[in-house]
């Protein structure tokens, strides 16, 4: 008994180890297909940006916490425009993508960009989304003392 369920359990991860390799290269494909078409005008093939703006290649979301990238990509962000000696701000919009291409899209980045692997489901995505939304939510009816 408990052989047969040593033999399941490593038919079962090596299914899995196969899957997830397979599973990653087609989250890269797809994530690129979704940089291409909503991406790439901004910020360059590469991310180094268009004319030396919106360069995002360094930038520490790609590398740290998945949240704060998937946040950025779902709910848009700010940065000084370099080409303008006001320093007014330059902003990116928020994109409504379904939680599948934004997982894609997001792992897409931070492969290309650092050389990271993340590999996101649209469940964790969706977690993400939650999360940060119910935190806006409360410090909105929060009452400040
Ligand atoms: C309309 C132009 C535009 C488009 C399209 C666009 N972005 Fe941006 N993005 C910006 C600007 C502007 C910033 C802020 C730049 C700065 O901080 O210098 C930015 C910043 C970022 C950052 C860095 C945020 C930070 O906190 O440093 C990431 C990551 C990013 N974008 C990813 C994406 C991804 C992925 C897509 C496609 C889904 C995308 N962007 C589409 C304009 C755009």
């Amino acid at each position: 008994m408990k052989a047969l369920l040593t033999s399941i359990l490593f038919v079962v991860t090596a299914c899995a180890l196969w899957a997830t390799d397979a599973d990653r290269r087609s989250q890269q494909q797809r994530g690129q297909q979704v940089y291409i078409s909503y991406c790439r005008r901004c910020h360059g093939e590469d991310g180094r940006g268009i004319d030396g703006y919106r360069n995002i290649r360094d930038r520490g979301v790609l590398r740290g916490d998945s949240a704060a990238l998937v946040t950025t990509i779902a709910f848009g962000a700010t940065g000084i425009d370099p080409a303008k000696p006001s320093g007014i701000r330059a902003t990116m919009p928020a994109f409504p993508f379904r939680d599948q291409d934004l997982a894609d899209v997001a792992s897409y980045a931070a492969a290309m960009m650092a050389g990271r692997t993340l590999v996101l489901t649209a469940a964790d995505v969706r977690a993400i989304k939650e999360a940060y939304q119910n935190e806006a939510l409360r410090r909105i009816r929060t009452p400040k003392k």
